[in-house]
């Protein structure tokens, strides 16, 4: 297939690239070379090329940074991703997705299927609720792929920024009071490459296996790493932040498994690979 990826310079698109490369021809674009702000061009762009998928990796990602320049946030993750949609119906193809668990509001006593309702409780999580609003408008074809607490080789992520924090201090707060789902990038980037060999068409959530803390993750991979420092718990309103996040944000991959594809490896199995590959 011809598949363009949107941000692939991104830590996702990254990987994308590394497991899509040998089996299928790529267009890679950057906000350099298709800034997806710019509707004209964008559209221009994705006409000329005729890919026959698009794959979205492209978002402003600083959750935190959204709280600030809400503009940006809107444009790039709403609008941005709106001026996609028509160039994908433009052309006719479909159009896979990257959202995220932070669509939702955190309240929740059991992981979050598909289907339950969006209430974002951050600009960021707002802004990424506005593009999966504009595909579902204008798009038959398209896959929304929701997930969680990437980390990945390229890239500023937790996992990294826990093994430099811990290179000089020997004791780090980490917040214990919200949930969700670490999720390797690799592996997301292979479920992907399943998924768009099919035309089971939806709303997705996509992550690793299991749930922990943003604390026991940390404590998960100083053990793996062999570090040895302090893990001290603090709520989130502790550690101030500019953007609230929801505290229990676990996706049940619900219509993944439904159709027929395998759950993904748990995160404990996907961080131990990963520092093994970063140390
Ligand atoms: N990171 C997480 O924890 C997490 C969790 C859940 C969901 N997600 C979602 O997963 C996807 C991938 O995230 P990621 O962490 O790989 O993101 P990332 O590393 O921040 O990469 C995002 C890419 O988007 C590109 N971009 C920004 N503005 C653009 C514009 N106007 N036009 C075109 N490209 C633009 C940037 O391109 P340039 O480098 O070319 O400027 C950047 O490389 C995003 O949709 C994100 O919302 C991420």
């Amino acid at each position: 297939m011809r598949i363009l990826i949107a941000g692939s310079n991104g830590m996702l698109g990254n990987d994308l690239k590394e497991v899509l490369q040998d089996k299928h021809e790529l267009i890679l674009t950057t906000s350099k070379t298709m800034d997806i702000t710019n509707k004209n061009h964008t559209i221009d762009f994705i006409s000329n090329e005729k890919p026959d998928i698009v794959i979205n990796s492209a978002a402003y990602t600083d959750v935190d940074g959204c709280e600030e320049n809400q503009d940006v946030a809107y444009a790039v993750n709403g609008k941005g991703v709106k001026n996609l949609a028509l160039a994908c119906r433009a052309v006719d193809c479909p159009l896979v997705h990257i959202s995220t668990d932070y669509i939702f509001n955190g309240k929740n006593d059991r992981p979050w299927v598909e289907n339950d309702e969006a209430d974002p409780i951050s600009v960021y999580g707002k802004s990424k609720l506005k593009g999966e609003e504009a595909i579902l408008e204008i798009l038959d074809k398209f896959f929304i792929v929701r997930t969680a607490w990437l980390y990945g080789v390229n890239g500023r992520n937790f996992p990294k920024t826990m093994l430099e924090l811990a290179e000089n201090h020997s004791e780090i707060t980490v917040v214990y009071d919200e949930i969700g789902t670490p999720t390797y990038a690799m592996d997301l980037a292979n479920a992907i490459s399943q998924l768009i060999e099919t035309d089971f068409y939806g709303i997705y959530h996509i992550t690793n296996s299991g749930s922990c803390s943003w604390c026991e993750f940390a404590r998960y991979i100083f053990e793996v790493a062999n570090v040895d420092v302090n893990v001290i718990p603090v709520t989130a309103s502790e550690f101030a932040r500019a953007a609230p996040r929801p505290s229990y944000s676990v996706l049940k991959n619900k219509t993944w498994v439904e159709n027929g594809f395998k759950p993904l490896r748990s995160y404990k199995d996907a961080i131990s690979e990963y520092i093994g590959l970063i140390k």
